[in-house]
């Protein structure tokens, strides 16, 4: 992996819809004292805000389709480019195309930076089903919740902040389909694409939630 044990981690969080990109992203920005940027959280903040950004966005994400590259790496400038170039991220959900891969590239080398790892999170396809149809998301702090569809806990408040827990949107049984065909189209080249370049950290992504992250803190040299 590239960069020294001192500078700070920029990291990309690949992975199919439900691998848990989200969940690993919340424990390791945590340790890694790092933000957690989300391009799905960003885009469903501006639809409930009600933003030109969220209304255009909202065209393509309930159908579970890619919104077009260049307003997402827009997106994404937007948000690296008022943080130090000495300050790390984790990237969860961008890029998903080469496209994007590319507009990345060109944001960080006006920093002055490059991608320290890309955590590619693989996982069988009956679990990504299974988790996506038990996901529940909290309105108040953004944690993420698995829950059996007959558990009590999906009437409760959220156990971390009292907020309210939802269902997404965009996890219904044809959006999940187009979530999961556009994935295997346009995110699954990026693999190649970061193998080639030497920083592609494969991990088993099946197994407990806990499991996983020391996965992931194995796969970027990290103590627990
Ligand atoms: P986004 O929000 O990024 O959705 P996604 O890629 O479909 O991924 P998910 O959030 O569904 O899954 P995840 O891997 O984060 O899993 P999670 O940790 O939640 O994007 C939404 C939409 O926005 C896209 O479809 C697109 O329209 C648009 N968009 C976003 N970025 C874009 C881009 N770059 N370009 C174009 N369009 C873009 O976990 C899932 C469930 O599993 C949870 O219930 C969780 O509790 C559970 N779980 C997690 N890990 C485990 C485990 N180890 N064991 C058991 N359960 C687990």
């Amino acid at each position: 992996m590239r960069g020294s044990s001192n500078s700070p981690l920029r990291l990309v969080l690949l992975g199919a819809p439900g691998a848990g990109k989200g969940t690993q992203s919340q424990l390791l920005c945590a340790r890694l004292g790092i933000p957690h940027i989300s391009t799905g959280d960003l885009l469903r903040e501006a639809q409930h805000a009600g933003s030109r950004l969220g209304r255009e966005a909202s065209r393509y994400i309930d159908r579970g389709e890619f919104v077009p590259d260049d307003l997402i790496t827009a997106v994404v400038d937007q948000r690296l480019r008022h943080s130090a170039p000495s300050t790390g991220f984790a990237l969860d959900g961008f890029p998903r195309t080469l496209n994007q891969a590319k507009g990345l590239d060109t944001i960080l080398s006006h920093k002055g930076v490059q991608l320290t790892g890309v955590l590619f999170y693989d996982c069988p396809e009956e679990e990504l089903i299974r988790r996506l149809s038990g996901r529940w998301v909290c309105d108040g702090c953004g944690a993420i919740f698995h829950f059996e569809p007959e558990d009590p806990a999906v009437k409760q408040p959220c156990p971390v902040c009292g907020g309210r827990l939802y269902r997404r949107e965009d996890d219904t049984p044809d959006s999940i389909r187009t979530r999961f065909k556009r994935f295997y189209e346009s995110t699954q080249p990026l693999i190649e694409f970061y193998t080639r370049r030497g920083i592609l950290l494969r991990v088993d992504a099946a197994g407990e939630v806990e499991e996983v992250y020391l996965r992931s803190l194995a796969a970027l040299s990290i103590s627990p």
